[in-house]
């Protein structure tokens, strides 16, 4: 190889610079021989015990060391920010942004030549492939695998989806709160995200569709020994990848993101990818629309039968033979983009052309399918949201896809929740509840509020499912008919903002529209009434948040982030 790495310009630098760079760099107790102008790879870590899908994930560092030292090269772990889905207020989506950048500026700023970047909870993954993407040197992803199945009673439970459920149950009275502490316990019995087919098990999915991470990567569980196996591959090949230049840009081409599209449709992954797919093609210039989405899943059934759609979890499908499956169903079908290169340097369908499917059940054919094409997530249009909506057919009520109703509009979803027990809420069940004030700007930070529990009183009378309307986002492993990411948002003006309860308004999800049945005069009226709300952000992160995030159709993500900026950093710093 005669290319010299980036690397050189510190470790092989003479004088006193290059004394600096080594010395301190030797105090770690590495001999000199790392210093020889082998690839030297990051390994970017987001543990944390505050991010528990991510706890593990210093094990999985240790493995891809293996590979690396294997295959010659000098590997250096370093911690990142780690947004827990969980704890984090108002919602890590706030902060999925500001671990992009910081995780773009710690791989610019040192002396790397190529990545591996550890993931695992939802925002986790898109941060690092943002930042992967923006700074454009080789890359690689391992996530951390999902959890084990939960087992409570005799039954498989899933993460996030049986919050749900256990709510509604204990709010209707069939279960107790000490069966519900009891449950807690049984839903998260390893390390690992969530083992639902939820925003992390959907993003781990896309970034092995994406090409970004080896393939069979994304299923295996996170104590499974095949994580660690997977974990020094990955070590090993990024090594080779340096060694060849594979850099992310010549794998997240418009072809790449087409397959992640089309892959998600087929997975029946999370509304939440929509957002970080559009966010992760921003940062590598490629043009991508929301509607490119609905256009592409269209042709796509769903494949996998996994909650909160479906009946199973990511431990089965795993031993149904993973995403690998899915993948070469889909170009024997010529649903996917068999020549896009990947990590491996080889193409997609190389990749998968050996794939064998264990379970039929799990992954269903391409001609028996879970769910016929077309009935993924949409796209809606109308003048209740111009710039675009997204309602995911899979997860919502059949009877409720084509519905007129009466709006009860609440500012903000406590409001709703300050008053959603009461038994006299004037509310029946074909009442739209419209939740606003949830967008990227509003709350701020778009957080999963939409998905409201329906109201105590509806539950009782045996009501499974209303229309819910937000701009705001859905957990990936939540349910409902849940029309979410209306664009533009509240705060803005948008709309969503004009809507006065009694208003009807009309989702017909087979024709792809929401239309608020008030007249363009009366809007604007209304319009010239709104007043924005002032924001109470004057300085610190969320002000600087709230004053460059974009809307969710284009990501939700800086205005000043978009695009690739490179790695070359031309000033030294002694
Ligand atoms: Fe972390 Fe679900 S909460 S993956
Ligand atoms: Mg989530």
């Amino acid at each position: 190889m005669t290319r010299v790495l980036r690397s050189r310009a510190w470790f092989g630098a003479t004088g006193r610079a290059g004394m600096v760079y080594r010395s301190w760099m030797r105090s770690q107790g590495f001999g000199a021989e790392v210093f020889d102008g082998r690839p030297v790879i990051g390994i970017a870590t987001s543990a944390s015990e505050l991010a528990p899908c991510n706890a593990h994930l210093g094990r999985v560092a240790e493995a891809v060391k293996r590979g690396v030292w294997q295959a010659g090269g000098f590997p250096l772990e370093f911690p990142t920010m780690a947004t827990g889905e969980t704890l984090m207020r108002p919602t890590a989506m706030l902060y999925r942004n500001l671990m992009a950048m910081e995780v773009e500026e710690l791989i610019r700023a040192n002396p790397l030549d190529g990545v591996v970047l550890l993931s695992g909870c939802d925002k986790t993954t898109p941060a690092m492939l943002m930042a992967a993407a923006s700074v454009d040197l080789p890359a690689i992803m391992v996530t951390g695998g999902p959890k084990l199945n939960g087992k409570y009673r005799g039954i498989d439970v899933g993460s996030g989806t049986h919050v749900w459920k256990f709510e509604e149950e204990l709010k209707a009275g069939r279960m107790t709160q000490e069966e519900c502490f009891f449950a807690e316990g049984c839903m998260a019995r390893s390390d690992g995200h969530c083992m639902t087919m939820g925003t992390a098990s959907t993003m781990a999915c896309l970034a092995e569709a994406l090409g970004m991470q080896l393939p069979g990567s994304a299923a295996w569980p996170a104590v499974d020994t095949r994580r660690f196996e997977t974990a020094q591959e990955a070590g090993k090949r990024i090594v080779a990848m340096v060694n060849e230049d594979l850099r992310p840009s010549r794998i997240l081409t418009r072809d790449a993101f087409e397959n992640a599209i089309r892959v998600n449709a087929a997975i029946g992954g999370s509304t939440n990818a929509i957002i970080h797919l559009l966010a992760i093609a921003g940062r590598a210039g490629v043009e991508l629309r929301l509607d490119d989405f609905d256009r592409l899943a269209r042709a796509v059934p769903t494949l996998v039968d996994l909650m909160p759609s479906g009946r199973f979890l990511m431990e089965d499908f795993c031993y149904a033979g993973g995403l690998e499956v899915v993948m070469k169903r889909l170009i024997d079908a010529d649903l996917l983009h068999a020549g896009s290169i990947t990590v491996t340097g080889k193409s997609v369908a190389d990749n998968v052309g050996g794939a064998e499917c264990w379970n039929n059940e799990v992954i269903t054919k391409v001609e028996e399918p879970f769910q016929p094409a077309g009935t993924g997530t949409a796209v809606l249009r109308g003048n209740l949201c111009p710039d675009g909506a997204v309602i995911k057919q899979s997860a919502a009520s059949e009877h409720l896809l084509t519905h007129r109703g009466r709006a009860l509009v609440f500012d903000t979803a406590e409001d709703y929740h300050a008053v959603c027990d009461d038994p006299d809420l004037d509310v029946d069940a074909d009442t739209v509840l419209v939740i606003r004030g949830a967008g990227p700007k509003g709350y701020p930070g778009m957080p999963e509020v939409s998905n409201v529990p329906l109201p105590t009183k509806m539950i009782k009378a045996g009501v499974t499912d209303m229309v819910r309307i937000c701009d705001g986002r859905m957990s990936g492993t939540g349910y409902g008919t849940v029309v979410l990411h209306v664009t533009p948002e509240s705060a803005l003006g948008g709309p969503l903002a004009l809507v006065r309860t009694g208003d009807e308004i009309t989702l017909d999800v087979p024709s792809r529209t929401l239309t608020l049945e008030v007249d363009d005069d009366e809007l604007d009226r209304r319009r010239a009434e709104w007043k924005a709300p002032e924001s109470p952000y004057r300085s610190g992160y969320t002000w600087l948040y709230t004053e460059h995030v974009l809307q969710a159709d284009q990501g939700a993500d800086f205005d000043f982030l978009r695009g690739q900026r490179g790695h070359a950093v031309p000033r030294d710093s002694h």
